[in-house]
């Protein structure tokens, strides 16, 4: 699935480094799955949480309810499921809120040029293919400090990066950085992938990459910038 932030470009490079050691049975979590890039090229156990209500529920929808999501939504339609959110299922209004440009939350219809671009049958397609592969995964929706995470496991962390657009709320760094160190020293093997990081964290891996959109770098994009994982030192 389109969608800001994504990792699908660079799944082929961390996903060895993430699952490198993995055991049998030990379970894989992402806190930030957003759009799923990186869960849907994992097996065994996984557990896939965003705090992002409508999101969750559209891949509840698709991946358990077996829903069939629309071929196309009209621009009259995208706006009254923008402007009355309440009306409308909220795997409804994840899967049309998300069908917009750079998969930003409803940033505007994305309209057809002269017929060349079919913007909603490739979220469909984008979408529907996506769904198999995620078959089995646990759905979670909640910040990622109320986790309960199961004992060693794996755990990748894509959160919104630092100097990025806003998004529902302030993202405090921070706290998120101190819980990294705590779930770390707990046992887990986490990941964190961002720009930058404290200086008890190491980098483990790093590639440049043209960022086109904002959600990561509102005042960067669309130069070039570092790609990097990192890990707390132990
Ligand atoms: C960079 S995106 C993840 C993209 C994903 N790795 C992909 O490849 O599609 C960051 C995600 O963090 C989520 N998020 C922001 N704050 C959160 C929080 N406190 N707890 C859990 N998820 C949060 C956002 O909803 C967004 O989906």
């Amino acid at each position: 699935m389109k969608y800001m932030g994504s990792k699908a470009r660079f799944a082929k490079d961390l996903l060895p480094i993430i699952l490198k050691d993995r055991t049998a049975n030990q379970t894989y979590i992402e806190p930030f799955a957003g759009g799923m890039n990186m869960i849907d090229k994992v097996d065994g156990i996984r557990i896939a949480n965003d705090q992002h209500e409508e999101l969750m529920a559209m891949w509840q929808a698709l991946i358990y309810d077996k829903w069939d999501p629309p071929q196309s939504v009209s621009e009259e339609a995208y706006k009254d499921i923008k402007y009355n959110q309440d009306k409308y299922p909220k795997y409804l209004v994840g899967y049309v809120g998300f069908n917009s440009f750079g998969g930003k939350w409803f940033a505007g219809y994305r309209r057809d040029k002269e017929g060349k671009r079919d913007y909603w049958g490739e979220h469909y397609r984008n979408i529907t293919k996506q769904v198999p592969k995620l078959d089995g995964v646990l759905l979670s929706c909640k910040s990622y400090n109320e986790l309960e995470i199961p004992e060693n496991s794996i755990v990748y962390c894509d959160p919104p990066y630092a100097s990025t657009t806003k998004y529902r709320d302030a993202f405090d760094h921070d706290q998120f950085w101190e819980w990294c160190r705590q779930q770390s020293k707990a046992g887990h093997r986490v990941f964190i992938s961002e720009y930058n990081a404290p200086d008890d964290f190491e980098c483990i891996w790093e590639k440049g990459a043209k960022t086109t959109f904002s959600w990561h770098a509102e005042n960067l994009a669309p130069k070039e910038s570092v790609e990097r994982l990192f890990v707390f030192k132990v």
